[in-house]
């Protein structure tokens, strides 16, 4: 694992574009596995300033509330198209995220895992870290091996997530999640945090046992991780 610790949260989106564009230098073809939330919020705005091509980028999200369609403010899909994919040359038939609306869920999760494996697997991995140790919406929970679920978010979820809408009534209470399994299966895994609330459970996930309790333990696992953080 090689961790980098920057000044500020304008230092770290800058080495987390950088890292992306490498990734896209390498391989114009990369299958780019994203996340939403305000970590990488500042690391998009870089790469859309940076004019990198992204036309031949394949992206899959890493989750998506139940019940809410991509036209809907709240959903990732939607805060997706207006964080990067309207801004950069990506084509929107090669970016994916689950589909909350989904009439039947099951089905939906089968679809995403096929879809994972028809790209070839996620290239570079983006993950940020929930306060309780998720990674997409994992939470913690009994065991680690999931694919691709529906999940009932935590209360504390819930709670950090209620910033986003007008009352925490409004937080929808499930979400579709690349399970752990499938984010392992990343080639290389890029976990950016960058606030200093979130300093302790990523040390606990870093450096403690490896346990689904604090499902970003798991990393600990994988052979090519990233973690870039600052403290303010
Ligand atoms: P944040 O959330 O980027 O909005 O802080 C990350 C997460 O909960 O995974």
């Amino acid at each position: 694992m090689k961790i980098i610790k920057t000044k500020n949260y304008q230092e770290l989106s800058k080495k987390v574009a950088e890292i992306i564009s490498e990734q896209i230098k390498v391989n114009p073809k990369s299958v780019l596995g994203l996340a939403t939330g305000s970590t990488p919020v500042g690391a998009y705005k870089e790469l859309i300033k940076s004019n990198l091509d992204f036309s031949e980028v394949r992206s899959i999200n890493l989750d998506e509330y139940v019940g809410l369609d991509g036209s809907n403010e709240q959903s990732y899909r939607y805060f997706m198209e207006k964080n990067l994919f309207e801004h950069i040359n990506i084509k929107k038939e090669n970016t994916y995220v689950p589909n909350g609306k989904g009439e039947n869920l099951q089905k939906e999760c089968e679809g995403y895992e096929e879809k994972l494996s028809e790209l070839g697997g996620v290239d570079l991995q983006l993950l940020g870290i929930g306060l309780n140790g998720h990674i997409g919406f994992n939470e913690p929970d009994k065991i680690f091996g999931k694919n691709t679920h529906v999940v009932d978010l935590d209360e504390s979820t819930l709670e950090a997530n209620a910033r986003f809408f007008d009352s925490i009534e409004e937080v929808p209470k499930q979400a579709i999640t690349m399970g752990i399994k499938s984010i392992m299966q990343a080639k290389k895994i890029l976990l950016v945090v960058n606030i200093p609330e979130k300093i302790k459970i990523l040390e606990k996930a870093i450096y403690g046992d490896i346990t689904p309790e604090v499902p970003a333990s798991v990393l600990q696992l994988h052979q090519d991780v990233i973690v870039v953080y600052c403290e303010e």
